[in-house]
């Protein structure tokens, strides 16, 4: 399409009360900007993405999913505020839209209909119970008038209850004639984009106000917005991967992040926390379980286990208080209260309850590699770098030292039993 589209992302966002930029706070685990970014790449390729606050660090986040967007830096100490950042726009195209970086729930469904309008100026509106926040729309007999910001409106001004929801499609002259004109003598004395729907009113040029959801639009400019941008975000997410196929109990427990991926049949209990880039393939992730970037395939996890980023479980079992890290455990059955870390574990290998990788000496990362067909009994400690071999069996107890354990052994260590008689009736005596 032949559409430019204008991310403002150079705000501080000062009421988020955080040292992070707002548009890198996260939602369902992603920055908030890669939404919008996300729903304009959908309709077109020439995406700027104004920046400032913080620059480098939302340029990095950026790149980490897109290819192709243009960054412009705002001169925000100068120009500061939403007309400031569209200063040095240079659209491909006739049609421009901009949009705030600060709206995650906006889909490319809602930026269209701003995109068949002739007017020199689509700009969307929403009716508010609490308006409270957003610029007020000066609408007289069905004509847009002005924007008042909140800190500029007078008590009247702030009882209108029709807000800006900060998404305009604008023909690029309208944009070439008023930002240049564009003026910082207000409350925040900050140059305001929305300054442009008054001088265009005046000086006689359409202006097509356009009545949309508030759920898409919503502005995130605090914490709270944040959290209820997240839920909605997850509740999309739970509902398109169920109508997907995935079967999730209790779904409004289920914390879900965008980059999660489901493969077949999947069964994802209460409470369950999935995220990161995970891929989840004909599983079942039982109650409370956590699994951070991580590949689960034909396996069962949980419930009350922690699989840890890197991990790769395929045909294997992973019970109640099992944490897994950076592990590849492949047709394994570990079904209790173990810690495996950087860990290689085949097929056939039963993990005993207790079983403990000593994967870190307190400078250095070992690996602990084990083969096929192992039985480990309870309560092992492998101190690593070790390495066991197919067909081993390790006793209950023993502390399996660093080094390389060939095939068809036991590895037994255990201190002898010691037999004191009588010692229980000399100790707590006679009566007890
Ligand atoms: C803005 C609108 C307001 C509207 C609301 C909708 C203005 C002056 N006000 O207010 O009418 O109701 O959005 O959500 O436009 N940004 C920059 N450079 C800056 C300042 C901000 O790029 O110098 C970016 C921010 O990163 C953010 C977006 O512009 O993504 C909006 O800024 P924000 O400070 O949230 O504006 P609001 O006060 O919410
Ligand atoms: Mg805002």
């Amino acid at each position: 399409m032949n559409l430019t589209i204008v991310i403002l992302a150079a705000g501080k966002g000062s009421r988020m009360k955080s040292p992070k930029a707002k548009v890198l706070h996260e939602i369902c685990g992603r920055e908030m900007l890669y939404y919008s970014i996300k729903a304009a790449r959908e309709i077109t390729d020439d995406i700027i993405v104004v920046v400032a606050h913080q620059k480098d660090a939302v340029i990095a986040a950026m790149k980490k999913y897109f290819d192709n967007l243009i960054f412009v830096t705002q001169d925000a100490e100068n120009f500061p505020g939403t007309g400031g950042a569209m200063m040095g726009i240079q659209p491909r195209y006739d049609d421009v839209l901009v949009l705030n970086g600060d709206m995650p729930l906006i889909s490319r469904y809602s930026i269209e209909k701003f995109l068949s309008n002739p007017a020199d100026i689509v700009m969307s509106v929403i009716p508010l119970d609490n308006p409270s926040g957003y610029g007020r729309v000066v609408i007289e007999e069905g004509r847009v008038m002005r924007i008042v910001e909140e800190k500029d409106a007078t008590p009247q001004e702030k009882a209108i209850n029709t807000v800006n929801a900060g998404v305009y499609a604008f023909k690029h002259h309208v944009l070439q004639t008023y930002i240049p004109r564009l003026s910082n003598a207000n409350a925040q004395g900050e140059y305001y984009l929305t300054d442009v729907i008054e001088m265009a009113h005046k000086d006689g040029l359409s202006i097509s106000p356009l009545f949309v959801e508030e759920v898409e639009f919503k502005g995130v400019n605090s914490k709270n917005d944040l959290a209820n941008a997240e839920m909605i975000m997850m509740d999309r997410l739970r509902r398109n991967w169920m109508d997907a196929g995935v079967i999730m109990q209790l779904p409004e427990t289920i914390y879900l992040e965008e980059g999660v991926t489901f493969e077949g049949e999947c069964i994802i209990e209460n409470g369950a926390r999935l995220c990161g880039n995970s891929l989840i393939v004909n599983s079942h992730i039982k109650a409370h379980s956590v699994i951070e970037e991580s590949v689960i395939r034909n396996s069962d996890v949980g419930p009350l286990a922690h699989i840890r980023p890197q991990s790769l479980l395929d045909e294997t079992h992973v019970g109640n208080f099992v944490e897994v890290k950076k592990s590849t455990l492949n047709g394994v059955k570990a079904g209790h209260l173990s810690y495996l870390g950087d860990a290689t574990i085949d097929s056939g290998t039963n993990i005993g309850a207790g079983t403990i990788t000593c994967n870190y000496d307190g400078i250095k990362k070992y690996q602990t590699i084990i083969g096929k067909n192992v039985f480990i009994g309870s309560d092992t400690q492998l101190v690593a770098p070790v390495e066991i071999s197919d067909n081993v069996m390790i006793a209950a107890g023993t502390t399996v030292t660093a080094g390389k354990y060939e095939s068809d052994i036991l590895i037994l260590s255990r201190t002898p039993i010691r037999k004191v008689t009588g010692f229980f009736t000399k100790f707590f005596g006679k009566g007890k």
